[in-house]
């Protein structure tokens, strides 16, 4: 019966997978080539690489077929849009993803360097993974769409309208992505916003993310003496910077694990019961978890598990630390300033900038005398939840369950894709996050890799995702 099932679903997109399968190589090289553009959005450096990657990404979508192919300016990288207009009456697919990457440091950890993508077999990901920045987040996963495309379209199985958009500022707060969406409201008129963005449990678990945790990102600068000092002259009697940013830091937690700033907690929506017991059905192995990073235990806030600690619970993370002598051997020195990025990732409904606020009056606060301290927003963004009833989220969970053969779980996800709110907000649009990566891919890391694998299985499974919304 499950046979039948399944058939009768492959059958009705017969040419499209058809397609995938006869142009499976040149698909996968076509990827290789983007991944070799060093389009790291984060460092100037790179300005010439992003730009042509967004080129390329445009010729992409030119040649799969669209229309209406565009660079559209902004004061950041240009945004690639494209489309598909086929009927009217038909739904509307706005597919969104982005072309940039993370830095790829520390380049010492990578065992082949990050833009010469090669493909290498791992445990997890036994027919091979692509191995390069932006592989997983999100060339890879945002070109799947692009392919998927190509196959509807040039099998004639487009079922409905399909819009692309297409940033190079995801990965520094797509802060140029707002203003466009407002500006340009009518022409990503659509029904559902598809991404591909997030990670799913398994290869052969797959699920869907139904929310998306928020975020403040917050660079402090803490000043003691007007300079560097000589340790022993001085060392003693002037408060060392470091010194108190570290203590500052570490009282920003209580024993429990809490976050201590006034008023932290207050917005936040606390799980029922219920929703906390459907939760924590998704299959998760702790001591796999724990051998897979080489730590000894777990450690969060009290009374939570990791699933929802990392879904549900908003945190508050110190992402890089500075100040004082770094070089090499020993210079005693009481330095002048120290520095930190602290980031905290929000649940609804907490709201960034209440709590950029209020981490800001918090820490000036809690500053000692003897330093003074300089608090200064980056950027931010909206937690969203996105709704598991809708025709669009069925459409995905059917999609999933037609190619991997099982039914998608729901799951939260612990990172943000800040834009996703405001597609909301602004455009009216829900999101549906049907992504294909692994947590386990290393998105960020040294070695980001993608499994070919799951490659392929998105390419197959997003024409799904097209017939069935438009059904
Ligand atoms: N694709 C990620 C977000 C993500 C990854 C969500 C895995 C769920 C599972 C995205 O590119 C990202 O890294 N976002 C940043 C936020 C941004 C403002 C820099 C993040 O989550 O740190
Ligand atoms: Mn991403
Ligand atoms: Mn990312």
């Amino acid at each position: 019966m499950a046979g039948d099932f399944f058939y009768h679903y492959i059958r009705s997109m017969e040419k499209v997978q058809a397609y995938i399968q006869e142009n499976k190589q040149r698909f996968l090289d076509e990827l290789l080539e983007l991944l070799r553009i060093p389009s790291v959005s984060a460092d100037p450096a790179y300005k010439k690489d992003v730009l042509n990657t967004a080129e390329k990404v445009a010729a992409f979508l030119q040649n799969a077929g669209a229309d209406n192919v565009e660079l559209c300016p902004t004061d950041g990288y240009p945004i690639v849009y494209g489309e598909k207009l086929i009927d009217p009456s038909k739904p509307t697919v706005l597919v969104y993803g982005h072309y940039d990457v993370q830095p790829p440091d520390p380049l010492d950890l990578w065992t082949s360097p990050p833009f010469e993508p090669v493909i290498k077999k791992t445990d997890i990901h036994p027919e091979g993974a692509i191995f390069a920045r932006g592989a997983c987040d999100d060339k890879g996963q945002m070109f799947m769409h692009v392919k998927a495309f190509e196959a509807m379209w040039k099998s004639g199985e487009l079922p409905c309208n399909v819009k692309f958009m297409i940033e190079g500022e995801e990965e520094v707060g797509s802060n140029n992505l707002g203003p466009f969406c407002i500006a340009n409201k009518e022409r990503l008129k659509a029904d559902v916003v598809l991404i591909s963005d997030t990670s799913m449990i398994a290869n052969d678990t797959p699920s869907i993310d139904c929310g998306l945790r928020g975020l403040s990102y917050i660079e402090v600068e803490v000043t003691g003496p007007n300079r560097d000092l000589h340790s022993g002259v001085y060392g003693g009697a002037v408060y060392n910077p470091i010194n108190a940013l570290a203590k500052m830091i570490a009282g920003m937690h209580d024993e429990n694990n809490h976050i201590t700033i006034p008023g932290f907690y207050n917005d936040v929506v606390e799980l029922s019961s219920e929703e906390r017991t459907e939760l924590n059905k998704a299959p998760f192995d702790e001591e796999a978890y724990k051998k897979d990073l080489n730590i000894d235990a777990v450690h969060g806030e009290k009374g939570y598990t990791t699933l929802e600690r990392t879904g549900t619970r908003p945190t508050l993370d110190c992402n890089g630390i500075w100040g004082g002598y770094i070089g090499e051997g020993a210079k005693t020195v009481l330095p002048s300033k120290a520095f930190a990025k602290i980031s905290m990732r929000l649940v609804p409904n907490q709201s960034s900038e209440k709590i950029t606020t209020l981490f800001k009056n918090y820490f000036e606060s809690v500053a000692p005398k003897g330093v003074k301290v300089d608090v200064r927003p980056h950027h931010g963004g909206e937690p969203v939840v996105t709704p598991t009833d809708s025709k669009a989220y069925l459409a995905a969970s059917k999609a999933m369950e037609t190619t991997f053969g099982k039914k998608p779980i729901p799951t939260r996800g612990g990172g943000s894709i800040p834009i996703v709110a405001l597609f909301e907000r602004e455009l009216g649009l829900k999101s549906v996050l049907m992504g294909f990566g692994l947590d386990s891919d290393a998105l960020h890391s040294p070695n980001e890799h993608y499994g070919v694998f799951n490659y392929f299985k998105g390419i197959e499974t997003i024409p799904f995702f097209h017939k069935y919304f438009s059904e």
